[in-house]
């Protein structure tokens, strides 16, 4: 019996192992040929218009470099969205994230929040959490205004964004939404071409 289980358990690992690998080639393939029509070119941003701002969140660091580059190309200024305790990524985090998510209940942040009457254009960057918007980011939503602001929305996530821009929409009050990006986790190779989608993005704005 003993070895049966043992033979169950090593078939189901080694089933859910290939299954992974072949995620992961499928998702690494996608990406190429996304990125593929930004290599072996340098796109310029021009000039951006207006007063920006680009407001994001970031736990591990990656919408942090995306708004970094944003900010590089439009000159705006940015904002950090931070959580007054820190979020740590245990298993116990992601059921709660679930549960918070269904019942819209978002962690408190911490800091003052930016005085948005002071801009034209408001970029705001989230990772994607549970394919939505990460709950520090819709609990600054739900304090945000956005009347008579141009907002343009930009996610970062391992490779599905889900419903993300929908829940975006529905979450950014008064928004006059722009149009919108999403921006895989991808390694270093890419960073000449992740530049140019950003820049190509912002001359479409
Ligand atoms: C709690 C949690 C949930 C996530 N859910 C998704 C998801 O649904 N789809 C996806 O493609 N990536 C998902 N990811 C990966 C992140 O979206 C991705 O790594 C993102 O770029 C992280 O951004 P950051 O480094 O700015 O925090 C999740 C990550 C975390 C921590």
């Amino acid at each position: 019996m003993l070895k049966i289980t043992i033979y169950l358990l090593l078939a189901l690992a080694i089933i859910g192992g290939a299954i992974g690998a072949f995620h992961l080639y499928r998702v690494s393939q996608r990406n190429a040929a996304e990125m593929a029509q930004y290599e072996g070119q340098t796109i310029k941003a021009r000039p951006f218009a207006g007063k920006t701002l680009i407001i994001y969140y970031s736990l591990s660091g990656h919408t942090k470099d995306i708004a970094a580059k944003i900010q590089k190309m439009t000159g705006g200024d940015m904002y950090e969205i931070q959580t007054a305790d820190k979020i740590n990524t245990t298993p116990w985090f992601y059921l709660t994230l679930r549960k918070q998510l269904k019942e819209h209940t978002y962690p408190a942040l911490s800091g003052e929040l930016p005085d948005l009457s002071r801009y034209d254009t408001i970029f705001v960057g989230s990772p994607v959490w549970w394919y939505t918007v990460s709950t520090p980011m819709l609990s600054f939503l739900q304090q945000a205004d956005f009347k008579g602001k141009k907002v343009v929305p930009f996610s970062t996530q391992g490779s599905n964004y889900g419903t993300f821009f929908e829940d975006f929409a529905q979450n950014a009050r008064n928004a006059q939404l722009q149009k919108s990006a999403s921006f895989n986790n991808l390694p270093a190779q890419y960073d000449a071409a992740v530049d140019n989608k950003i820049a190509s993005w912002l001359n479409s704005l």
